[in-house]
């Protein structure tokens, strides 16, 4: 049934803030809006809700699944649907008396004349890198004396700008004439938001990529686009309240809670815009001289279920983000893991025993993968090659069991290294973490202030043996990646969990042992990162825990298993919204020390792990020290904004050799 329309009821609600003379003034105006993307298709149905009668809408796009985010009118059912047909549709479901003019093949040089034929205001919808074009529609309207409204969405806030007739001109504003496109934009960013306010958020800077006109977008910020661009609409078009003009300009930002009116007088020529640009510009080299990462790399599309499975396995933890782990693929159904340890130059890796645990992660999140594409797993290892070459030969069959729930937090499990909130654990959260490492392991749990206090001073010393043993520096030096956010082979500093000043003074240090025995001499070095890095993270928590296995730990397949039980745990923390830091140091010490193995040539550092055993020992009991598969901390807190990525799958799939039959 459809129900009857009628203007004066449908947008009665108006009345108040507008007269009704007002009112049916707007009903006979007449709205360009060219671009039915992130801000225009919203604006076209935020207008149609005031009340406007009249639309000219232009765009040549169909929507897609990437529009969701933000996009008025994208939905499942529109995929694949011209967006100007869409929003027409939309708009006059609002409004079945609408006078919609619509321009499918977008708005170009040909059809301007058209599109801003009898046209009382013009909107800007076009997409942000459309510079060209953008350009050509206002100088366009200035020459008919059209106003203008560009608002653009940033971050999760709006900056809009008003040219109207008479006033400061678009040209003038930003002076784009006569340079290259990535000037161009970087011109139109700073002179849209002068203010800059949404900049203090941007989480992830590799995802806003000037070259491939790619950036990101929110949805909050594509409504308070088309709520300010309509309020500035109403003033103009009625006449009424003070409306800004170039220079003047509007930013506010939700997130931020502020509210910035600009003035750029000479636009983009205005001293504070060219320190602003040549900043920018800067920036903007260094982004593309290094080559920027993505967290999650969108290029690389796996297409075969047996890709799909390594593409989410690779995600599994290893210690320092070595992944010790190469695949090859004879057979649609066959996968062969190779891998390693680094037992020969690290010293963590006592007798491979982490890089074995990393293996049986990776291990379980192969078979949590694996049940997402109808596969079970059946894995053996290679009996016949030494240690420090595991191989796995993975079969694959069908089975009809649902995807596993953890695969969903396969790619979101991280290592946080920072304080979380001290909020302790729910009775459900700890059964849930306790029955996740499964039969033959059991959690220990440290907590309580009094504990957390204990497990500070531990890994303060323990802290010290690995900021003063020069074994460690080399690991050290060998795994942080300085000045990074992300990195794909080693852990970015920003990661490691110190503030930008002891930051600093680590890059300075880790030059040269010299340096850091310098510090560490005379400065007090390792005092900051200490208390930094152990114990601040150590009482700020939820509580601590160890996995015990039932029986002592022997061989290489007991480190293996022990790995599957740790990426459960850790997988199903990350599931209850738990964050989470692996603090290995102190067990891999004691196994040196119960296996009477000399790790350093600096004896203090040895008399220094023996009493660091007994302190643990006392904490835990000797037998779960001895029999202590993982330990960490677990807590409620943001998501660390920096984090070790992996390598690609083609780095990680090896060609298939023949290899011998095992
Ligand atoms: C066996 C093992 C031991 C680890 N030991 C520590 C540790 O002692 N301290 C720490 O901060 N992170 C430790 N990690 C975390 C790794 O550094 C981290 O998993 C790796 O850099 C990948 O980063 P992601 O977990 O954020 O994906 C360990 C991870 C594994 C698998």
């Amino acid at each position: 049934m459809t129900a009857s329309f009628d203007y004066g009821i449908a947008f009665s609600r108006n009345i108040g803030w507008v007269t009704e003379a007002e009112q049916a003034g707007l009903r006979v105006r007449r709205i360009a809006i060219a671009g039915l993307g992130g801000v225009g298709g919203s604006h076209l149905l935020t207008l149609t809700r005031l009340g406007i009668g009249q639309f000219n809408i232009a765009d040549l796009d169909v929507f897609e699944p990437a529009n969701f985010n933000r996009q008025a009118g994208a939905s499942l059912r529109h995929i694949g649907r011209p967006k100007v047909e869409v929003l027409a549709e939309m708009a006059l479901d609002i409004n079945p008396e609408l006078d919609l003019r619509t321009f499918p093949h977008g708005v170009s040089a040909d059809n301007l004349d058209n599109f801003l034929e009898g046209v009382d205001l013009y909107v800007d919808g076009l997409d942000f890198f459309a510079v060209t074009i953008r350009r050509q529609v206002f100088a366009a309207c200035a020459a008919r004396g059209i106003p203008a409204i560009t608002a653009a969405p940033l971050g999760m806030g709006a900056a809009l700008l008003n040219f109207l007739p008479g006033k400061m001109s678009f040209e003038a504003y930003f002076r784009l004439e006569g340079e290259a496109e990535d000037e161009q934009l970087l011109r139109f960013l700073l002179g849209l938001s002068p203010a800059m306010l949404q900049m203090g958020y941007l989480v992830d800077p590799t995802r806003v990529d000037l070259a491939n006109h790619r950036g990101p977008s929110t949805p909050m910020a594509c409504e308070l686009c088309a709520g300010m661009a309509a309020t500035q609409a109403l003033k103009i078009l009625l006449g009424r309240g003070k409306t800004p003009a170039a220079p003047w300009g509007i930013h506010f930002d939700a997130y931020r809670n502020k509210l910035a009116l600009t003035w750029r007088p000479g636009g983009n020529r205005h001293p504070l815009q060219r320190l602003g640009l040549y900043v920018a510009r800067r920036r903007l080299g260094r982004q593309i001289s290094q080559g920027t990462q993505c967290a999650i790399p969108a290029s690389e599309t796996p297409l075969t279920p047996m890709e799909q499975i390594l593409d989410l396995a690779r995600w599994a933890p290893s210690g320092d983000n070595t992944q010790p782990w190469r695949f090859e693929i004879p057979s649609e159904r066959h996968l062969v893991v190779h891998g390693f340890d680094t037992r020969e130059h690290v010293i963590y890796d006592l007798q491979g025993r982490a890089s074995q645990l990393a293996l049986g992660g990776l291990l379980e999140t192969l078979e949590i993968a694996a049940q997402g594409r109808g596969w079970r797993c059946d894995i053996h290892r290679r009996k016949d090659l030494p240690e420090t070459r595991p191989t796995f030969d993975v079969k694959f069959s069908d089975t009809l069991t649902e995807p596993h729930p953890l695969e969903a937090v396969i790619r979101t499990r991280v290592t946080n290294r920072r304080a979380f909130s001290q909020r302790p654990l729910s009775s459900r959260e700890r059964s849930a973490l306790e029955a996740s490492v499964g039969a033959g392991y059991r959690v220990v749990w440290l907590e309580g202030s009094a504990t957390l206090r204990r497990m500070a001073r531990l890994l303060f010393a323990n802290a010290e043996i690995r900021l003063t043993t020069p074994e460690a520096y080399t690991v050290h030096k060998s795994i942080i990646e300085w000045n990074s956010q992300f990195s794909q082979e080693r852990i970015p500093d920003q990661a490691v969990g110190l503030d930008p000043v002891a930051l600093r003074l680590m890059r300075w240090a880790m030059q040269s042992w010299k340096r850091v025995c310098f510090l560490n001499r005379y400065l007090g070095g390792t005092l900051l990162p200490r208390l930094q890095l152990d114990v601040w993270p150590a009482l700020n928590c939820a509580a601590h825990f160890v996995i015990v296995a039932e029986q002592p730990l022997q061989a290489m397949d007991d480190y293996v298993t022990g790995g599957r039980a740790m990426q459960r745990f850790w997988l199903t923390a990350t599931h209850l919204g738990l964050q989470f830091q692996p603090e290995m140091t102190p067990l891999i010490f004691a196994s040196y020390i119960y296996n009477d193995v000399v790790f350093s040539q600096r004896s203090r550092s040895l008399a220094q792990a023996r009493r660091l055993t007994s302190q643990l020992e006392a904490l835990i009991g000797r037998e779960a020290c001895q029999q202590a598969v993982y330990m960490g901390r677990v807590g409620f807190g943001s998501v660390p904004m920096a984090r070790s990525l992996r390598l690609p799958l083609s780095r990680l799939v090896l060609p298939t050799v023949q290899h011998e039959p095992s």
